[in-house]
């Protein structure tokens, strides 16, 4: 009954405050005839990664973990004409229908998507970017934060999905690798002295989790 409420509260939100163009609803509808697993953010979420990119004025983004490019769209939307984000993508399945759906968007000059592994392209990508999502497996988080970190500037935002995981993040016994390479990705923030962060929980459609926030203080 509480989830029927927070779900309820979620797309009220969002429907004042988050509203789907039909770009991010062709999205959503299109990987799901695709059979993609519904693990995008939240329109809340995908505003939210807009916002921040207005905040810290970002002009290149990073993204690990395209998925089928819904938080792509909405922080691709956020950028200024000449900015970009660079999404890097495993999956071929997930890359073909992200493409389709940033086309479908008109933001095929402003979205540069890799198919291919993260830690191979990262060492490529040309540093810094003003704000780096994680939100791909979360058993390499520690070797993503390393490269975000490299490809950082004093100011870069990094932000990390998933962070919660339904509360198992604090299940120091857990035998999910998952789950250890978030604890690892937290314990490596929070040794950091370049870094500062927060994290944050949310309830709503997408059940109990949330984002971790780290802001790159000098480099
Ligand atoms: C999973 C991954 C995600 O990025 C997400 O937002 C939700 C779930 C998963 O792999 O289970
Ligand atoms: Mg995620």
């Amino acid at each position: 009954r509480d989830f029927d409420k927070w779900s309820q509260v979620d797309a009220w939100f969002a429907e004042k405050l988050a509203p789907e163009g039909p770009d991010l609803k062709y999205t959503l509808s299109n990987n799901s005839e695709q059979g993609l697993p519904t693990h995008d953010v939240s329109a809340l979420q995908g505003k939210m990664l807009a916002i921040f990119i207005q905040m810290t004025r970002a002009v290149r983004v990073l993204e690990i973990g395209t998925l089928g490019g819904y938080s792509t769209i909405w922080m691709a939307k956020a950028l200024p004409q000449h900015g970009s984000v660079t999404t890097i993508e495993f999956n071929k399945h997930h890359a073909d229908v992200a493409r389709q759906n940033i086309n479908n968007a008109g933001l095929t000059e402003r979205v540069e998507l890799h198919t291919d592994a993260a830690l191979d392209v990262l060492p490529m990508l040309k540093a810094p970017f003003d704000l780096i999502f994680i939100d791909a497996d979360k058993v390499n988080n520690p070797r993503y934060l390393e490269w975000a970190i490299k490809l950082s500037k004093q100011g870069t935002v990094i932000v990390g999905d998933n962070s919660v995981r339904g509360g198992s993040v604090i299940d120091s016994d857990s035998d999910d690798p998952n789950v250890q390479g978030l604890r690892e990705f937290i314990q490596i923030i929070s040794e950091d002295e370049r870094l500062e962060a927060t994290a944050i929980q949310t309830v709503g459609e997408k059940g109990w989790d949330g984002f971790v926030m780290a802001i790159v203080k000098t480099i």
